[in-house]
């Protein structure tokens, strides 16, 4: 359904996208997941037509985004980072607009303006103006407007960004539902959100394609090494912390202890096992039997960051080296 090969969007001396090929299926919910800057707001912008490649193609459902770019942008609903609302109209009002610049005709608008309201949770405030919404809200009507052509490609530039966690969480399962219907691609710089919503992951950094993957195997490459989240409390007096670091380093199965933080009494590690380990549960004992409070253990996922350091680390191991 979309097709990116050998794309590469430079600014001025400034190389933003450099040399990526990826494909989408149809019906997928692919994340695109990198830090800033890495290249994903480019790389939407040319999918959606708003920018010429440098170099390289891009098609959508068969048309090339710089040849075809109507026909693209007919199949294509696109959420920019911020959704161009005018506050001083009323929902229902600003996703009729959209439908018309969408060409939606005319006999049918009222009933695709519902469709799209219904289907992205904001037609209880049809009736408001976009100015009194809240943020998650706000984010909800470019998604309706998005969607009011119903088109076959759904492109979601950070449709979570300054949302809180509630309205997040919201979002994310509102993305899920339409995924059967569209094909979607999302892009976040949070690993989770993508764990939680997407099939596939395509990880770019630095304008460059790091790792294209299923969520699955990703997950089961990146996670041969368990990472524990653990807070305790040492009873008897100022257990120092390095006595409390080493008595876990002890711990069969693990390869790494960090401190990160004393909060009060409360300590914060995180532990890290060897490949192909399993350590809470020997962990947890050892922490009772030292006769501390265990008050949270529990599997935590790898910061991006760690990721990026796996992924990238690995390529540059790849001729020849063990790493
Ligand atoms: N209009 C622009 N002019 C010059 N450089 C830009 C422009 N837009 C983005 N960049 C640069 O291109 C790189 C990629 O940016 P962007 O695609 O916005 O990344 P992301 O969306 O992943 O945060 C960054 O280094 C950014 O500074
Ligand atoms: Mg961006």
């Amino acid at each position: 359904m979309i097709k990116v090969d050998g794309l590469t969007k430079r600014y001025a001396r400034n190389i933003a996208v450099d040399n990526i090929s990826f494909e989408v299926e149809k019906g997928q919910i692919v994340g695109f997941l990198g830090p800033n800057g890495a290249g994903k707001t480019t790389t939407m912008r040319v999918l959606t037509c708003f920018l010429p490649p440098t170099s390289g193609r891009a098609s959508v459902a068969g048309f090339d985004v710089f040849d075809q770019p109507i026909e693209v942008k007919r199949r294509i609903g696109y959420l920019p980072e911020t959704p161009p609302l005018y506050p001083e109209m009323e929902v229902k009002e600003y996703v009729r607009y959209v439908g018309q610049l969408k060409g939606v005709p005319n006999s049918e608008l009222d009933a695709k303006v519902n469709e799209a309201c219904e289907r992205c949770n904001v037609a209880d405030v049809k009736d408001k103006l976009i100015a009194k919404l809240s943020k998650g809200y706000r984010q909800r009507v470019g998604l309706a407007s998005s969607i009011i052509h119903n088109p076959d490609v759904l492109i979601l530039d950070e449709p979570t960004a300054g949302l809180d966690p509630e309205q997040r969480k919201e979002t994310l399962s509102l993305i899920r539902g339409l995924a059967g219907s569209h094909t979607i691609i999302l892009s976040t710089h949070i690993l989770p959100e993508v764990e939680q919503t997407c099939q596939r992951v395509i990880i770019i950094s630095k304008g460059k394609l790091v790792a294209t993957d299923t969520m699955e195997n990703l997950n089961s490459r990146l996670r041969g090494a368990e990472m524990v989240a653990v807070e305790l409390e040492p009873r008897g007096g100022d257990l120092a912390k390095e006595t409390v670091q080493q008595r876990l380093e002890q711990v069969s199965g693990v390869s790494r202890v960090l401190f990160k933080e004393a909060r009060g009494p409360r300590l914060f590690f995180e532990v890290e096992s060897l490949q192909g380990r399993s350590i809470r549960a020997d962990l947890a004992r050892s922490i009772v039997s030292a006769d501390w409070n265990l008050l949270e253990l529990h599997a935590a996922g790898l910061s991006l960051e760690e990721i990026f350091l796996q992924l990238t680390g690995a390529e540059k191991a790849a001729p020849g080296g063990s790493k």
